[in-house]
């Protein structure tokens, strides 16, 4: 990779790591450091130093002491016709240190509806998954259901009271949903149901045989629920491993906190555990005994740890579960099972509709995420079939739903993921925009070109640069690796997103102002080869991103 060249070169002369950055105008060159002011050396002491490089065509001190590099046309075509000749596979370069990487994502919770933040902790996660694994990674994929917990034996509490088998089998989820609302607001005038809803419980965690079957079949309904949301999301999560699993561990890992004296019985009957740097102690045991959520994600950080033998554990989790995790991850390192820094909480904000609000209903309800995905299959399917009306039925509806789909996505994974993003139609499906369609009909350009022309891949490939935005097209191809492995290290996707929209910009005026098709000889193979390298690039990235490109729209 480019860049890491250039720090190596940086680090001889310097005996510091530097930062090089791509600067955002072209006029301060392909890429940038400001090593000499961070130093204190004489910039052009530097630039003597490495001026003659056959990697650069020319290396200038802008002041106040930044070094701007322009990488030579040679170099360029060089790794360009490796970029074609290889693929993308070329940037896949072995990490420094390969770690073994537990991502855990979406988790929704049984017998409710996912919701907005399921889909984004879905389309986040799946995206970190496949870009630490083409960073060199292992990564394990993994679900972590709300299964467990008082909740379902109020659940099972409502549905021996007015539960109806034929009704909860048509339509599970929200029959379930509906069971629980009446439960709690009859328990509001009748506080007796809670005790019978805790009492239903207790059988479950006993093995009572009839709740067992009822929890069995909620869980296994939810799940085949969600699958069909996954599905058409095209997500892939390898494990589902949901909280029930770890009900046998509960008990002996609080006795052992307790016989290590890392745990304190409190006054009331509580078992807690003090966290150093944190004024709040955290219980993993009730006063009745009963053992809690954090109970069993302690148990899941021990289990994953041994299990895959990760050396790393992500949570792809909402904002709001800040606290709480820092709680248990804090709890987990009193107790030995993980360090903190192995621990990573991979945040995000909000999905807020037009008006800020939460994602709901008009009454309040969650907007199911299936008629999310649906719509905008449907408004795709409207573009799809305004741009190419020629196309066969069957192949509209599939390109639409890869831009439906695709828009959602891309539209999640383009915000920076810490802050609240509002969900807008128009911005996600916007053609010229920065959205995934936008990309999407790039790529689908491009792959025009090639199709009209014939094109094969043939060995030894060859470039012919005469025209400075075939060198644009070159440097910002050749960055990709280097976009990858940021996005990767530092979990922000986004920073892919924000990638291939500036490629697709700089493709754009590149066809619209080179020819390409009518280009002569040996100008016209050079340019289709450039073509080739960029859409390969176009569909990689967004195919990391979790999104298809067709290759018509
Ligand atoms: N089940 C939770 C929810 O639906 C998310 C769980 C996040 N993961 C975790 N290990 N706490 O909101």
């Amino acid at each position: 990779m480019i860049r890491d060249k250039i720090k190596k070169l940086l680090k001889e002369i310097t005996g510091k790591e530097a930062k090089v950055e791509h600067p955002e105008d072209t006029r301060h060159g392909d890429y940038s450091t400001n090593i000499a002011m961070r130093t204190g050396l004489d910039a052009k002491e530097i630039v003597k130093k490495i001026e003659n490089n056959p990697m650069f065509e020319k290396v200038e001190v802008a002041p106040p002491g930044f070094i701007n590099f322009w990488i030579d046309k040679k170099e360029l075509e060089r790794l360009f016709l490796e970029l074609i000749e290889r693929g993308p596979k070329i940037f896949q370069k072995k990490p420094e240190k390969k770690e073994t990487i537990v991502i855990e994502y979406s988790s929704p919770n049984i017998a409710k509806p996912l919701g907005v933040h399921h889909l984004r902790s879905t389309i986040i996660g799946q995206a970190l998954v496949n870009i630490l694994r083409f960073i060199g990674h292992k990564v394990v994929s993994l679900s972590f259901p709300g299964d467990w917990g008082t909740q379902f034996g109020f659940l099972i509490a409502a549905f021996k009271r007015w539960g109806n088998r034929e009704k909860l089998r048509r339509n599970p989820i929200p029959e379930m949903l509906d069971l629980y609302v009446r439960f709690s607001q009859a328990a509001k005038k009748d506080p007796k149901l809670i005790e019978e809803g805790r009492e239903e419980f207790k059988k479950l965690e006993e093995g009572d045989r009839e709740n067992r079957k009822i929890w069995k079949w909620f869980l296994e309904e939810s799940l085949e629920d969600f699958n069909q949301v996954y599905k058409l999301l095209g997500v892939k999560i390898e494990h589902t491993i949901g909280e029930s699993f770890y009900e046998p561990e509960l008990k002996p890992l609080v006795k052992d906190a307790l016989k290590r004296d890392v745990a304190k019985r409190g006054r009331d009957g509580s078992i807690v555990i003090q966290i150093p740097g944190s004024p709040t102690p955290e219980i993993i045991q009730k006063s009745d005994g009963a053992t809690i959520y954090t109970t069993r994600e302690l148990a899941a950080i021990r289990h994953r740890l041994k299990k895959w033998r990760a050396t790393k554990i992500l949570y792809v989790a909402a904002n709001q579960q800040t606290f709480h995790l820092k709680q248990v991850f804090g709890t987990a390192q009193r107790l030995g099972i993980a360090k903190l820094e192995q621990l990573g909480h991979v945040k995000f904000g909000m999905m807020l509709t037009s008006g800020g609000k939460k994602f709901a209903t008009r009454e309040g309800r969650l907007i199911p995420l299936k008629e999310v995905l649906a719509e905008a299959i449907q408004r795709a399917k409207k573009i799809v079939d305004e741009l190419n009306p020629s196309l066969p039925e069957e192949l509209k509806e599939s390109i639409a739903r890869d831009v439906g789909v695709g828009a959602v996505k891309f539209f999640d994974l383009s915000h920076n993921r810490l802050v609240d993003i509002i969900f807008d139609w128009d911005k996600m499906l916007n053609l010229k925009g920065f959205s995934a369609p936008y990309i999407q009909y790039t790529h689908a350009r491009l792959s025009s070109i090639l199709r009209k022309a014939k094109f094969r891949n043939k060995r030894n490939p060859r470039l012919t640069i005469s025209h400075p935005l075939e060198k644009e097209i070159m440097v910002v191809v050749l960055r990709f690796g280097e976009i990858v492995r940021d996005a990767g290290e530092t979990y922000f996707p986004n920073k892919l997103a924000n990638y291939l929209y500036e490629l697709a910009n700089t493709l754009n005026v590149f066809y619209e102002t080179l020819p390409v098709l009518k280009a002569k000889n040996k100008e016209r193979e050079s340019r289709l080869n450039l073509v080739f390298g960029a859409k390969e690039i176009l569909k990689t990235g967004l195919n990391l991103l979790g999104i298809s490109a067709p290759e018509k729209m």
